[in-house]
């Protein structure tokens, strides 16, 4: 048996001063929905999930009800999973109408499949019993003001007291993209990945540029070479030469925590075993990091 962790973003993003307390509170609520699966002894799979489905919940996140329409108006979300002992990839891209892309991630997880996009993805979710969400029943709380202000995505990396890792994400897109567009975050290697030899990984940000960068692909190979805040730090300066922004949580193999971000905040909340309240930042300036 090890300690556990369980460590979560709120996204990338650029955080006015009255939203503070609105992501403050939803990082609390999501971080210890997953600590308290994880100190029941449950999986980093069913934490991470956990954590992410409150995230979901909330719309001050990119997520799940606080998705953003693209340009036909509609709301087409992606989430993705992977289990850091099997190396299994659970991901659906351009799925409308689920409350919690994520938990139908997580059910393809359990499939030979690792990625399913539009309408499979839905008739797979209503397979599964996944509960549907209208579109008008999504109210962001953020008034989105520009394409940079929109690219956040939530996300979670844990540690069980198994020794198992897992990493996850869930985002509403980017307001005004094409209809179908998909970004980094359902493709293991762009948005996120566990591998229990080296870590576990999930990003926030510019979707195109860190799948151009395979960007967690980046991060969790240094993590075998290299602490975890410089693997972080490295793979973010990638993104910053092609002019873009991003975040990541990330937990090297014997899950010591870390996390970096180029964007003006990243909403970041951490708990381990044997804490009674979890450690929040919106930036990495604001304290003192893990
Ligand atoms: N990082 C989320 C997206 O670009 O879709």
């Amino acid at each position: 048996m090890t300690g556990w962790t369980i460590l979560i973003h709120g996204g990338a993003k650029t955080i006015a001063p009255e939203e503070e307390s609105d992501n403050r509170e939803g990082l609390d609520e999501a971080v210890r929905a997953g600590a308290d699966v994880l100190a029941a002894g449950g999986s980093a799979v069913a934490a991470v999930e956990a954590a992410i489905r409150v995230m979901e919940d909330h719309p001050v996140f990119n997520a799940g009800t606080g998705a953003v329409p693209n340009r036909a108006g509609g709301i087409e979300m992606c989430a993705g999973m992977m289990d850091g002992a099997s190396l299994a990839v659970g991901a659906v891209a351009a799925l409308p109408l689920v409350r919690h892309p994520v938990s139908v991630a997580r059910e393809v997880l359990r499939e030979r499949e690792i990625l399913l996009a539009g309408n499979g993805a839905l008739a797979f979710a209503r397979e599964r019993g996944a509960e549907l969400k209208d579109d008008e029943q999504r109210q962001p709380v953020r008034a989105v003001v520009s394409a940079d202000a929109a690219c956040d995505t939530v996300g979670a990396v844990a540690l069980d007291s198994n020794g198992d890792f897992a990493a996850g994400t869930s985002t509403g897109g980017l307001e005004g993209t094409r209809v179908g567009r998909v970004g980094d975050s359902p493709m293991p290697g762009c948005g996120f990945y566990a591998d229990n030899t080296l870590g576990a990984v999930a990003l926030s940000g510019d979707g195109e540029e860190i799948a151009r960068t395979v960007l967690a692909s980046r991060i969790i190979d240094k993590l075998g070479r290299m602490d975890v805040m410089p693997a972080i730090q490295c793979s973010l300066a990638r993104l910053a030469r092609l002019g873009a922004e991003g975040g990541a949580v990330a937990l090297d193999r014997k899950g010591q925590p870390g996390f970096g971000h180029n964007s003006s905040h990243f909403a970041v909340a951490l708990m381990r075993a044997g804490d009674e309240d979890p450690s929040i930042w919106l930036s990495r300036d604001e304290e003192e990091g893990p």
